[in-house]
């Protein structure tokens, strides 16, 4: 059992694949559908690995799907490291699998392309999903000129996902929520006159300029090996960079066929694949449920549905704001039709607890969990199944906010999050942040809250009044929601017995619970820069995105303790070295 591509016909999204084409993966030639990415193409093909790791030569496919994890890395056309799940094929793309680290080869080494101008805007917005697309409108509409960059080829963030433009989709709305809102939102900005759209671009570092912010970017197809690079001043800046999956660590969770639940979603939904055929869901918290109808949508079965905190807790929580719970009746009894015909039974307090298989998932662990979820000895289920997908809420995208010497605080969900006023006004003057980067709320939070940002950004700019009331009640109104949501899905800090010794905290370094307990106790290191040098956790690729939340869990007192060198990271994104010495020299 494998993980596979949905055929078109009786797809709801009505997709109608270009003509195949041809690359080849280590030399055999294999048929691909434009648009598709390179791991898209390659899980098609059935495959769930086409890594291994540097140290024990482990399996390594795709994990967080998004970009964030660095798992999924292949060589294309001589390069390496470029992550599959980001990537979109090209007609004869040479892919070849890789072993450990690998050099260039001298295709693959060609020339960036370098602007020497920088491009300079009044505000520029960095994310293009529901936050950063409301802040650049609403800072375009009194008049300033805003550069809107993100990372993705399109528009719309993770939540707003779609399918390539190639795949020319008939019904695309089928797959999507609030989708008439979101393309009416889409193409104001497109056709908006003072926004500067700049796709496929990513921001690897921000620096101080004499009337604002640099921010340095790469540009063209991800991590190819001749992107250009160019400067993008702004005199004031909206960071509204999103977030990723939490994944808690369990016994086997490296194994190929573990997915963060997002990956799921972003491979069910942007690619029409599915992660395998016998699927187990198991995480906290609501997007559970559209990435059990994303899998379905696919034709995955979901054979089980795990939410980890109890029924009372969910029931409690999201009572505690009965106006919140209110407005939701209709969307979850949407949801409970949809498991209902597709007999699929979730069951509260209980979660995976371990993976199996031989370099590969075979089968999963699950067991019902006590109010700390601790799992209860005796209650231990063994389930078939060829994927299992997991997520235990968000992590905060904070490495540009903290570049920018933002301040911290807790979020709601009691993660770490950027410090803002009423206004998304940050802590240094000038930068404005919104959505999930101060604190995990939803898509509706993060427009409001974009709004709100992208107004008092310009304001900033011009020293004009805004006036926001309106946008203001939508924040007051999302930030009600995210506080009932930490309270019906809070993590517990049980999870820490889910996994050994054996169990690998650092997926990058190959970093184990026991080499991460041993270097903290040997040298009474507490979590921080000692910590990582010591123990090499969180010094991988992903730089700790999937590994250092759960480090300072795992060896600090206090689960919640918001470590701000645990973003520090002065190059946001893994940039090569050849293309970051040369535009310096140009400036
Ligand atoms: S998991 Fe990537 S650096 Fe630790």
């Amino acid at each position: 059992m494998s993980p596979f591509s949905r055929s078109a016909p009786g797809d709801p999204s009505e997709p109608r694949f270009g003509e195949p084409v041809e690359i080849s993966v280590d030399g055999v030639p294999v048929a691909a559908v434009p648009g598709q990415t390179v791991a898209a193409a390659l899980m098609a093909t059935g495959r769930d690995s086409w890594r291994t790791t540097r140290g024990a030569e482990r399996p390594r496919g795709v994990f967080c799907g998004i970009g964030a994890c660095f798992d999924c890395l292949v060589v294309v056309n001589g390069t390496p490291d470029v992550r599959a799940c980001q990537r979109t094929i090209q007609p004869g793309d040479a892919i070849t699998t890789q072993a450990g680290a690998q050099l260039p080869t001298r295709t693959g080494a060609a020339q960036p392309t370098q602007h020497s101008e920088a491009l300079s805007f009044e505000v520029v917005v960095v994310g293009a999903g529901p936050a950063g697309l409301t802040a650049a409108l609403a800072a375009a509409e009194t008049g300033v000129s805003v550069g809107l960059v993100d990372a993705g080829r399109a528009v719309g963030g993770q939540f707003h996902r779609q399918l390539p433009t190639e795949f020319a989709a008939r019904r695309p709305e089928r797959l999507q929520h609030g989708w008439a809102r979101f393309v009416q939102l889409r193409d104001r900005v497109a056709r908006h006159h003072r926004i500067t759209q700049l796709a496929e671009t990513s921001v690897w570092a921000i620096e101080e300029i004499e009337h604002g912010h640099r921010l340095w970017a790469q540009t063209g197809p991800a991590d190819a090996g001749r992107r250009g690079v160019r400067a993008v001043d702004g005199r004031a800046l909206v960071l509204a960079p999103g977030a990723y999956d939490r994944v808690l660590p369990f016994k086997g969770w490296d194994l190929p066929g573990v997915y963060s639940a997002g990956a799921a979603q972003a491979l069910a939904k942007g690619q029409r694949i599915a992660v395998g055929q016998r699927v187990v869901l198991a995480g906290t918290g609501p997007f559970l449920l559209p990435v059990a109808e994303s899998l379905v949508g696919v034709g995955a079965e979901v054979a089980g549905m795990f939410e980890a905190n109890s029924a009372r807790t969910i029931a409690r929580g999201w009572s505690s704001d009965p106006l919140v719970a209110r407005g939701k009746i209709g969307e979850a009894a949407g949801y409970a039709g949809l498991l209902a015909r597709h007999r699929i039974r979730p069951r509260t307090g209980w979660t995976v607890v371990a993976a199996h298989g031989d370099r590969r998932v075979e089968a999963v662990t699950v067991a019902k969990l006590d109010h700390d979820w601790r799992p209860i000895r005796g209650t231990e289920q063994q389930l078939e199944a060829d994927a299992v997908c997991v997520g235990f809420g968000f992590t905060a995208q904070l490495e540009l906010a903290v570049s920018t010497r933002c301040e911290l605080t807790a979020g709601p969900d009691g993660g770490p999050a950027v410090r803002v006023d009423e206004h998304q006004q940050t802590s240094t003057p000038g930068v404005f942040a919104a959505g999930e980067l101060t604190g995990i709320g939803g898509a509706d939070l993060a427009a409001a809250e974009g709004r709100v940002a992208g107004a008092a950004a310009a304001r900033f700019v011009t020293g004009s009044e805004a006036v926001l009331s309106q946008a203001h009640e939508e924040v007051a109104k999302g930030k009600r929601f995210a506080a009932a949501l930490a309270a019906a899905h809070p993590v517990r800090p049980g999870w820490v017995e889910w996994s050994d010794d054996e169990t690998l905290i650092c997926r990058c370094e190959e970093v184990s619970r026991g080499e991460l307990r041993r270097a903290a106790a040997d040298r009474e290191l507490l979590p921080g820069r000692s910590l990582k040098l010591s123990s090499r956790v969180g010094l991988g690729m992903c730089q700790g995105r999937i590994c250092s939340r759960n480090a300072t869990c795992l060896t600090s007192p206090d689960q919640n303790a918001v470590v701000r060198n645990e973003f520090n990271r002065p190059i946001a994104v893994p940039v090569r070295l050849k293309d970051l010495a040369n535009p310096q020299e140009d400036q």
